[in-house]
């Protein structure tokens, strides 16, 4: 395993961001099932967040006019797109996925917000980003992914300016529950606070998001209800790997919790 994770992230992922325009029905659930009605479309992403915690999480990173900030696992840019439309803060976005990529850096165009952003592959444990270079960090239900979570954060703090913020929302692990499992078993934390503070940040608030297993296993039963749809539009690939994801999650419920973090680098 690299610190990209194993090649089989990558590689679905990469399926999936590539089948995402193709798949009218994967967009319909998670609009319909994943996020709240108000949230904005031009700033759709694959995760969870609601219109409520995107503001919390812009809120907590005290962004201002032309400072700097990065969305770590950034996905196609939804999330970190409208913080930086907000506050009118520079973005970098980083990734593992190329397809993903790509496409965040067609809709930052698309939003004229090319001259302030950036975005580029890396992974968790290496962005490639200078140190003490940054004014805030931010990531969305991603971070459960990185295979060496110490490595992660050490790097988000790295990059950090000193009174630097990361805030994040993220899935806990039930550790009996991943135990074994492909990719999510090889890391499962059930709290990241421990880890947070020894590798130099102060928390200043870590509580679990309102609502998210409601939300997530209707989304991921109305995946599994379109399967015949979703693998025509989406391809075999593609489908396989995000019906696999969405299989393993209803059936072995290793998330213990969905929690919101907002921290402060010493
Ligand atoms: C659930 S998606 C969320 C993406 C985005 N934050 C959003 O809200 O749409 C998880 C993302 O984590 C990325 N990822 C997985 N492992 C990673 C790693 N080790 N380093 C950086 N990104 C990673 C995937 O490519 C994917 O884009």
């Amino acid at each position: 395993m690299s610190d990209t994770g194993p090649d089989v992230v990558v590689a679905g992922y990469d399926a999936v961001y590539s089948a995402w325009p193709h798949s009218a029905t994967l967009r319909r659930i998670w609009r319909e099932d994943a996020v709240d009605a108000e949230y904005p479309e031009a700033f759709a992403h694959i995760s969870f967040l609601t219109t409520i915690e995107m503001r919390r999480l812009a809120a907590a990173l005290r962004l201002t006019r032309h400072t700097t900030f990065v969305d770590l696992a950034c996905g196609t840019g939804g999330p970190g797109l409208w913080v930086a439309r907000e506050t009118g803060a520079w973005l970098i976005g980083i990734d593992v996925s190329p397809v993903a990529i790509g496409h965040a850096t067609a809709r930052a165009a698309g939003l004229g917000l090319s001259e302030s952003t950036r975005f580029a592959l890396g992974t968790f444990a290496a962005t490639g980003l200078e140190s003490t270079s940054l004014d805030a960090a931010m990531s969305v239900d991603s971070l459960q992914h990185a295979p060496d979570k110490r490595a992660a954060l050490t790097e988000a703090a790295r990059v950090l300016r000193p009174g630097g913020r990361l805030a994040f929302t993220v899935f806990e692990f039930d550790r009996e529950r991943a135990a074994g499992l492909p990719v999510v078993g090889a890391a499962p934390l059930d709290d990241y606070r421990p880890l947070l503070e020894s590798v130099g940040f102060a928390v200043a608030a870590y509580e679990e998001t309102p609502g998210w297993r409601e939300r997530m296993t209707a989304t991921y039963e109305a995946v599994l209800a379109a399967r015949e749809v979703l693998t025509a539009e989406m391809g075999a690939v593609a489908a396989a790997a995000l019906l696999t994801e969405v299989s393993l999650t209803l059936q072995r419920q290793f998330y213990r919790r969905r929690v919101f973090a907002a921290v402060i680098k010493d």
